[in-house]
């Protein structure tokens, strides 16, 4: 297992906790294409960051899944909340990973145009949406891996693993695609 790596000179991290609570320039939430709100990360975001998220993601109406939007973030220690809409998964032949791929991709892009430098993704997918966590893992640590490597503000990314069976699952893949000592 591997809970840290130095990427193109930028941090990867995985940690065990609860992604509100990560004082960073962004969270990353857990959405559903309505900005709707629900349960998860999402309900999770939005109780501990009041209604002024809901507010501005009514203002901002929809999101298609793959996609990702950015609003403030309330009373949260984070300075934005960026929502991003994971595919619900079928059968893994449906375009769930480039869909989840494209999520990531979305939300860095995202903080890239705000000239962020921390973000902390959860498990997008991997919860009411059933993307298999181990398939999820590698998608989400691909995605960030080729972020860090290009060109980027990044300078630290963090993975927060609601379960400790979510983040050993995370260290074993990005172990396997960062082997320590690589
Ligand atoms: N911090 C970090 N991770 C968490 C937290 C938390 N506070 N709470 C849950 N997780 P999910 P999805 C983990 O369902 O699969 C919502 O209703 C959880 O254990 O939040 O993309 C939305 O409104 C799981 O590993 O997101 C959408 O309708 C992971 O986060 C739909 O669910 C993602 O689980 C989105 O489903």
């Amino acid at each position: 297992m591997r809970m840290e790596a130095t990427v193109g000179g930028s941090a990867l991290r995985l940690i065990q906790g609860d992604i509100v609570t990560m004082r960073v320039d962004a969270i990353v939430n857990a959405a559903n294409s309505g900005l709707a709100g629900g349960g998860g990360v999402d309900g999770a975001v939005h109780r501990a960051g009041g209604p002024a998220i809901a507010a501005a993601c009514r203002a901002i109406g929809r999101c298609p899944t793959g996609g990702a939007v950015i609003t403030g973030a309330g009373d949260l220690p984070a300075r934005y909340v960026i929502h991003a809409v994971a595919p619900v998964y079928d059968d893994g032949l449906s375009g769930e990973p480039g869909l989840l791929r494209s999520g990531y991709a979305a939300s860095m892009a995202l903080a890239e145009q705000h000239c962020l430098a921390s973000v902390a993704f959860p498990s997008l997918g991997t919860g009411a949406y059933r993307y298999p966590v181990r398939d999820a893992a590698r998608v989400a640590l691909e995605a960030v891996i080729g972020q860090l490597r290009g060109e980027t503000g990044l300078r630290e990314v963090t993975f927060v693993l609601f379960s400790a069976a979510d983040l050993r699952v995370y260290g074993e893949v990005l172990e396997r695609l960062l082997p320590a000592g690589s």
